[in-house]
């Protein structure tokens, strides 16, 4: 795709996720609870997370009818086209529920749909209690609140600011908390915010000088993973164990020695 197309998909994930974040903002000022549980007791969805996925689809549909979709909520749907979106509704959805004003709108656009091969043309981010936008087509740099960002440049990985997220299933976070245990003492803290999408982001605007986690869904990290590289990160997605996707995204000063330590503790 030329930068020009891909400057055009930005514009509309970015008109859609603006217009999502607004109907999540409006049903988080009103009352939210969980309408199910999924993959375990802990693994929640609200009625927000379904219906703003409705109006992502909707629109994308309207747009775009011969594009692909994947959705946390509702999916996939085939592409006749050769792209797809790839859409968190809600990234965060225990800190929507919570109030916690810490989740994301997550809408991306790739060529093919699986991680292990797809090229990501175009991502946003939208923070709907901030306000704050994170955007990225691919070349193209990227930008929060449309003022281009860079990531941090950490003299060393005791100096730097680590974070990571925990999946849904109790065997897994197990292994996940014994990683940690490993990691805490080599780096300068931990964090643990509870939205993949923003974690990345975060690298992207120097919030934060790496982050890893493994068993990411697509829809987790599609965007993110673009606005985090082209701010300058280095973004590994292609180790996967045991059909887990390990996501790695790191400040390039201290990436080889953080990608070296994430193996020695088997993250
Ligand atoms: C979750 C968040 C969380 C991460 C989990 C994801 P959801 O997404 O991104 O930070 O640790 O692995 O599943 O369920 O809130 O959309
Ligand atoms: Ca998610």
């Amino acid at each position: 795709m030329t930068s020009a197309a891909n400057a055009e998909l930005l514009a509309l994930a970015v008109s859609v996720a603006r217009e999502a974040a607004a109907l999540a903002a409006r049903r988080r000022s009103e009352t939210v609870t969980v309408a199910a549980t999924k993959s375990s007791p802990v693994d929640v969805v609200t009625a927000t997370d379904r219906e703003v996925e409705a109006l992502i689809r909707g629109r994308l549909r309207d747009a775009r009818p011969s594009d692909g979709f994947l959705g946390e909520e509702s999916g996939s749907g085939s592409s006749a086209s050769g792209l797809h979106w790839i859409v968190d509704p809600i990234d965060g959805t225990v800190n929507f529920l919570y109030g916690i004003p810490h989740y994301a709108v997550s809408i991306a656009v790739s060529e093919g749909a699986d991680p292990a091969s797809w090229s990501i043309l175009a991502g946003c981010v939208v923070n709907p209690a901030s306000g704050e936008l994170f955007a990225a087509a691919r070349g193209e740099g990227a930008t929060l609140d449309g003022r281009a960002v860079a990531v941090s440049a950490p003299a060393s990985l005791g100096e730097s600011l680590v974070a990571t997220g925990f999946g849904y299933d109790a065997r897994v976070r197990d292994e996940q908390g014994a990683t940690v245990m490993q990691l805490l003492s080599r780096v300068r803290d931990i964090r643990r915010m509870g939205a993949a999408a923003l974690d990345l982001c975060s690298i992207a605007v120097g919030r934060l000088d790496a982050y890893f986690e493994r068993g990411l869904n697509p829809w987790d990290f599609a965007a993110g993973a673009l606005i985090a590289s082209e701010a300058g990160a280095v973004v590994t997605t292609d180790d996967v164990r045991d059909g887990r996707r390990l996501v790695m995204a790191a400040a390039p000063s201290i990436a080889r020695e953080f990608a070296e330590l994430l193996r020695d503790t088997r993250a």
